[in-house]
């Protein structure tokens, strides 16, 4: 065995590997182990990179095929290379993996292929993925293993991955399929059957609840959401759960099961490919986690206390595997907060101030409460909205769907929540975040010089129209 390390990652994920780099960059001596074969985990690998390179390439071919002529382009024929599209899309993933590889050299992080398993708390046994075995040492340890796709229920649908697909089968089709059944109407399954709906595909998205988006969506969004959805071709059912999903013979359609969702008679559709989304679970298989005591709660999760501290000194943990939201800057910043924990003693996340993102177009973003949460916190609370509409940037660019929400508190106008659809929303939100982050009123970004003609200017608009009146609409 080598000599003791200051910490040992375990995972190479969004979380894991800014962790390490974090804990380096302290002068902590630093490894991560992960056992991909690749660094950047789920988000690189499987997750937001490459399903961003297949929305913004589905976006442009879309647009080329139905947004031009009005624009004065004429372009006589627009076809689709789908192994040209995948190749690019895996060129951004492999450039991307390859970085961090790089980034561990230059910072000095040790890297180990192979999977982790806790012999003691502080002793990690390593089955190498080139074969062989070899042991670290460390009085710090942290996991961050992740999360994989949850399985349907009860086993009545199985996941082959050419047929049955999960998210990671729906980012490497090799043809468009005719029709898509989505089961899920979440992040995964909007970001995904957007992708295959642009590309020529008829998409129907099954969701259980009343409305799209996941969860933290605000309902008067989802709502418009789900209408500009629908104007674009893809079919919702809404309040309605899908029951099973059987592929008929060696290379028939599959046959998909719901009914609605408070019971009643089933009804079946057929699809040439069903996109399983969901939901994901978290991932610790292997780890030996029982084998030091380390206290799992009834979803799986890892609990940790505020320091992410688990019920074994010395363990910690962060990212997918634990409490919070899945997505991948929430486990980069706590990887940054435990790395800093690591060498201070303090370390912080606002958990109030996280961003989430659907990258459809046009986009969703949010920070902060969502009406709903507000009415069920009897908070008293103001709404500034702006349209895009309204905005000329918007009108220039002939993007005109969507409007900025402020939600600010009554009698201060302290920033709440803002949600965003439109444009640029995820990039857009930044701005909210950091109100939120610095306790920010709307009149403070309302009083905020924002450049012209710009898609910002809905959000200063919409910040003015919460306490006063919006100039533009
Ligand atoms: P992961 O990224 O899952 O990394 C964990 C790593 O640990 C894995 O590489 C795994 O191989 C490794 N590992 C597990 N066990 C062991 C072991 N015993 N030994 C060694 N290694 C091990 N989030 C966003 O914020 N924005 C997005 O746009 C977005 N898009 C997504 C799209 C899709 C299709 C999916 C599936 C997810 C998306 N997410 C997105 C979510 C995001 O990918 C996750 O929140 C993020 O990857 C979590 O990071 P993590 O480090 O906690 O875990
Ligand atoms: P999700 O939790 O967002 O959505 C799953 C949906 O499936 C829910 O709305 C649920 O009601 C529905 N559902 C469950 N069982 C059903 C059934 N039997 N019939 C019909 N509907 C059913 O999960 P999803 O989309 O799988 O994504 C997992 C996670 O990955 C997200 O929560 C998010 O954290 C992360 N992610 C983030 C992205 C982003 O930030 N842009 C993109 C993709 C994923």
């Amino acid at each position: 065995p080598s000599e003791p390390y200051d910490a040992v990652i375990i995972g190479g994920g969004p979380g894991g590997y800014v962790c390490a780099i974090k804990a380096a960059q302290a002068g902590l001596k630093t490894v991560c182990i992960e056992k991909r074969g690749a660094l950047g985990g789920t988000c690189l690998n499987v997750g937001c990179i490459p399903s961003k390179a297949m929305l913004n390439n589905s976006h442009l071919y879309h647009q080329a095929k139905t947004d031009m002529k009005h624009r004065g382009i004429d372009i006589d024929s627009v076809g689709l290379n789908i192994d040209t599209m995948l190749k690019a899309k895996t060129q951004a993933v492999t450039g991307l993996t390859r970085g961090v590889e790089s980034l561990f050299k230059k910072n000095g992080v040790d890297y180990i292929k192979g999977t982790a398993s806790f012999i003691t708390p502080t002793r990690i046994a390593v089955q190498l993925n080139d074969g062989g075995e070899t042991e670290v040492e460390s009085k710090n340890v942290v996991i961050a293993t992740g999360s994989e796709v949850t399985p349907f229920p009860g086993g009545a649908i199985t996941i082959d991955e050419k047929r049955i697909v999960s998210s990671t089968g729906a980012l490497d089709l090799t043809k468009v399929p005719k029709k898509m059944t989505v089961i899920g109407g979440g992040v995964i399954g909007l970001e995904l059957g957007s992708v295959w709906s642009r590309l020529g595909a008829e998409v129907t998205v099954i969701e259980f609840l009343g409305g799209i988006g996941g969860a933290g969506i605000d309902e008067e969004i989802a709502k418009q959401f789900e209408k500009i959805l629908a104007k674009q071709g893809i079919k919702f059912k809404l309040n309605t759960k899908v029951i099973s999903a059987e592929p008929q013979g060696e290379d028939g359609p599959v046959v998909v099961t719901f009914e609605p969702a408070k019971g009643g008679e089933a009804e079946t559709i057929e699809a040439d490919v069903v996109l399983v989304a969901v939901g994901r679970r978290p991932y610790t298989e292997g780890l030996g986690l029982d084998k030091i005591g380390v206290d799992l709660d009834g979803k799986g999760r890892v609990v940790v206390d505020s320091q992410y501290n688990t019920s074994v000194k010395g363990v910690r943990c962060i990212g997918d595997v634990t409490f919070g939201p899945m997505l991948a800057h929430k486990a980069e910043e706590e990887g940054v907060a435990v790395a800093e924990y690591l060498k201070t003693g303090h370390g912080h996340v606002n958990y109030g101030a996280i961003p989430a993102v659907i990258y459809t177009h046009p986009e969703v973003a949010w920070v902060g409460a969502s009406e709903g949460d507000l009415k069920k916190s009897g908070t008293k609370y103001k709404v500034g909205k702006f349209p895009f509409l309204a905005n000329s940037r918007a009108k220039t660019n002939m993007d005109t769907e969507g409007v900025v929400k402020f939600l600010v508190e009554a009698e201060t106008d302290l920033v709440l929540g803002v949600h965003i659809i439109g444009p640029n929303a995820g990039e857009m939100i930044a701005s909210a975040v950091l109100a939120i982050e610095y306790s920010a009123s709307a009149e403070d970004i309302a009083r905020t010089c924002h450049a012209h003609p710009t898609l910002s200017e809905a959000f200063k608009e919409a910040a003015m129209a919460s306490y006063s009146k919006p100039i533009n609409f």
